[in-house]
């Protein structure tokens, strides 16, 4: 396998599942980070099978919304002076905001502007599904 060298401070987000960390280095918007970011596709895992995985050497304001919304199962490392100082696992948001948009043309968050904060509830976590606050239609952040 390709070796990548350790990072001396920032993220790694490991067990992203596999063909996933495409989608989150866009959503998490990694190509304006001025700093190295490292993406692997498809390396093997002993408990995935295969697996995703992205280093970002930076301070990193994460997204935490975002990355549980796309990627649930990560893992998240955070490294200090080459050393893993923290590691936790994600979960799937239960509310999200700010995110989100509701599919249903209807809806009166497609129709009112003064509407400023639209929430959507966790509907169906193997899904990754989401309910309206306002029409109950149920969305995911690929739609
Ligand atoms: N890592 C890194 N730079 C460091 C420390 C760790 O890039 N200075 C990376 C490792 O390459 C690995 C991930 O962070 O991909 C997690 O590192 P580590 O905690 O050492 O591995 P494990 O404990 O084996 O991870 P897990 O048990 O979560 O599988």
């Amino acid at each position: 396998m390709i070796n990548v060298s350790k990072i001396k401070r920032g993220i790694v987000l490991d067990h992203i599942e596999a063909g996933t960390a495409q989608i989150l280095y866009k959503a998490l918007r990694l190509d304006e980070v001025q700093d190295t970011v490292v993406m692997m596709q498809n390396i093997d895992s002993s408990k995935m099978g295969k697996k995703d995985l992205i280093k970002i050497e930076t301070d990193y304001d994460l997204d935490f919304t975002v990355l549980g919304l796309i990627a649930p199962y990560t893992t998240v490392n955070f490294v200090r002076d080459g050393e893993r100082v923290k590691k936790f696992k994600m979960e799937m948001p239960e509310v999200v905001e700010g995110v989100l948009h509701c599919k249903n043309p209807r809806c009166i968050s497609n129709s009112e502007r003064s509407i400023k904060s639209h929430k959507f509830y966790l509907y169906n976590k193997d899904k990754k599904e989401y309910r309206c606050e306002y029409c109950d239609t149920v969305t995911t952040y690929e739609e």
